[in-house]
């Protein structure tokens, strides 16, 4: 019996041997050749009233046993400051739409309610002052979205007139009685969202009316805001491939190209999910390399619908004014089991990891016209950077993967020329391999590289010109398996490890583990 497995052991080895073998991926990188600016609201990040996307995943209130600063959790608020976030978006989504922002101010709060997202009651105990508190307390700048489908302008003016104006009126006034005399700074302002469906059910053409109006009137009066840091307008954007959202688009689009003094914008939205199919279905954890190779496949669309977006937003805007800006994106499946449906509770696994770096390298190489990004969403919603539990908290795949591409936030993009390969898996053909390449303002090299290929290696050669490279150092992420995700009880099990680099004769080799996401810096 012990011959017969030896020999079948030797069998399998023989036979997996050549699997195995890495594969040699050769790329050529020349730093003196350099392109746009990555914006470092590419890594903008979303947060929502659903579910526990606010209350316990960031505010569990002054009382709370869980140790917080004026009622924001401070280990999340930890966590969230080592990945420079640099704006939230805020309060929604779908929710936006219903939110009214008097009921969540002063020391009344009205209770409401969130049709949306299960239903629940809206305590209105996070509302402006505390959301400023938060995103001040992260480092982040606010991007906020008006009420454009259930409010009025007038109301979205007020609120803007109460955060950012210095004069005495009366709501600058109720502002400093509720504790912030100074004014706040709103780096980006959402006209709606979704106001196709969720936001209003419009026609394009009925948008782009109220889009105007919301423009030239909903002012920002922070003294600071004016000449510099202006406040940039988003409007609403695109939702998907097909007709509808080319006609959206251009409606958009030549409204903007025809603007007068009088409103403008300076920011389309877009918002693209992968999903595999609509109702979300695909498990976020227990699957297979099927799963895996066909989520892929799906996430790696948003090549296409950028292209498609960018070609007519060309057309009416050459110079590239109005930036894309792709404010919901990520992975989005079946809710975990247990979990209330509208809550969106999903895991959040190595191929999430590989998901967002393949987005976010999609998003540099359209640096250009894409200058901002809002993944889905920050906390315990969908495609998430950390997951609570009361006071557990655990960070995921994802949220290690902004953290290595910290140093590409506001880095200047440096092309990258290679033969991706390819890797195949039933039906699924991908590329097997991914790469961006930036300088940072330092102007350090920084290498992204994916293996998509979960079951082999790569060899990588990079050839560096430009630049006399000394040596490389670098981290990656990989794990076991494709649905390999971090618990509350083995939170370490998808983490970034050191990975070792040679530069000789101004070549970079590495190898990159199957399945692996791998950032290295360039020592000259
Ligand atoms: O992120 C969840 C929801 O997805 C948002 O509220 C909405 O804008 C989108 O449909």
């Amino acid at each position: 019996m012990r011959s017969l497995l030896v020999g079948f052991t030797l069998i399998v080895v023989a036979i997996t041997a050549p699997m195995m073998a890495a594969q040699k991926v050769e790329l050529s990188i020349d730093a003196s050749k350099t392109g746009a600016k990555i914006d470092r609201n590419l890594f903008g990040q979303f947060a929502e009233h659903l579910g526990h996307g606010i209350y316990e995943g960031i505010w569990v209130g002054p009382d709370s046993k869980i140790p917080n600063t004026r009622g924001i959790r401070n280990d999340v608020v930890g966590t969230l400051k080592a990945i420079n976030v640099p704006n939230v978006r805020w309060p929604g989504g779908c929710f936006a739409d219903e939110y009214h922002w008097r009921k969540s101010i002063g020391p009344q709060r009205s209770v409401t309610l969130n049709p949306n997202w299960g239903g629940v009651t809206e305590a209105n105990t996070f509302g402006t002052h505390e959301f400023m508190d938060f995103i001040d307390q992260i480092g982040a700048e606010a991007y906020v979205s008006v009420n454009v489908g259930s409010g009025t302008p007038q109301e979205a003016a007020e609120w803007l007139e109460y955060m950012t104006a210095a004069a005495p009126t009366t709501l600058v006034k109720e502002r400093a009685a509720n504790g912030h005399p100074t004014p706040y700074k709103v780096a980006l302002l959402g006209i709606g969202n979704e106001s196709w469906d969720c936001g209003g059910n419009m026609t394009p053409d009925y948008y782009v009316s109220q889009m105007k109006i919301y423009s030239r009137f909903v002012r920002n009066f922070n003294p600071e805001q004016q000449d510099k840091h202006q406040m940039l307008k988003i409007a609403v954007g695109p939702g998907g491939d097909g007709p509808r959202w080319t006609d959206w688009t251009e409606t958009v689009m030549k409204a903007y190209q025809q603007h007068t003094w009088s409103w403008d914008i300076n920011g389309l939205s877009m918002h693209n999910y992968t999903v595999g199919h609509w109702p979300p279905s695909y498990a976020s954890v227990g699957f297979g390399e099927t799963e895996y190779s066909e989520i892929l496949k799906s996430t790696l669309e948003m090549e296409g619908l950028i292209s498609k977006r960018s070609a007519i937003m060309d057309k009416y805007d050459p110079d590239k004014k109005v930036a894309l800006v792709v404010d919901e994106w990520g992975g989005w499946y079946a809710p975990l089991q247990g979990s209330n449906p509208g809550f969106l509770v999903q895991q959040n696994s190595l191929r999430d990891a590989i998901l967002a770096a393949l987005n976010l390298n999609i998003f540099a190489r359209h640096a250009d016209r894409v200058r901002g990004a809002n993944i889905a969403q920050m906390i315990n919603v969908l495609q998430a950077m950390i997951l609570t539990d009361k006071e557990k908290m655990v960070l995921t795949p994802t949220y290690y993967v902004f953290k290595m591409y910290v140093p590409f936030q506001d880095a200047t993009f440096v092309p990258v020329t290679f033969d991706a390969g390819r890797y195949t898996h039933g039906n699924v053909a991908l590329p097997r391999v991914d790469a961006i390449a930036a300088k940072d303002m330092k102007g350090k090299l920084w290498l992204e590289i994916t293996n998509l290929d979960p079951n082999q290696p790569v060899e990588i050669e990079a050839s560096l010109a430009g630049i006399t490279a000394k040596s490389a150092t670098g981290e990656t992420l990989t794990a076991p398996k494709v649905d390999s995700v971090n618990t509350f009880d083995a939170a370490d099990s998808v983490i970034p490890r050191p990975i070792s680099a040679k530069v000789q004769g101004g070549k970079l080799t590495l190898k990159l583990e199957p399945k692996s996401v791998t950032v290295v810096s360039v020592e000259q």
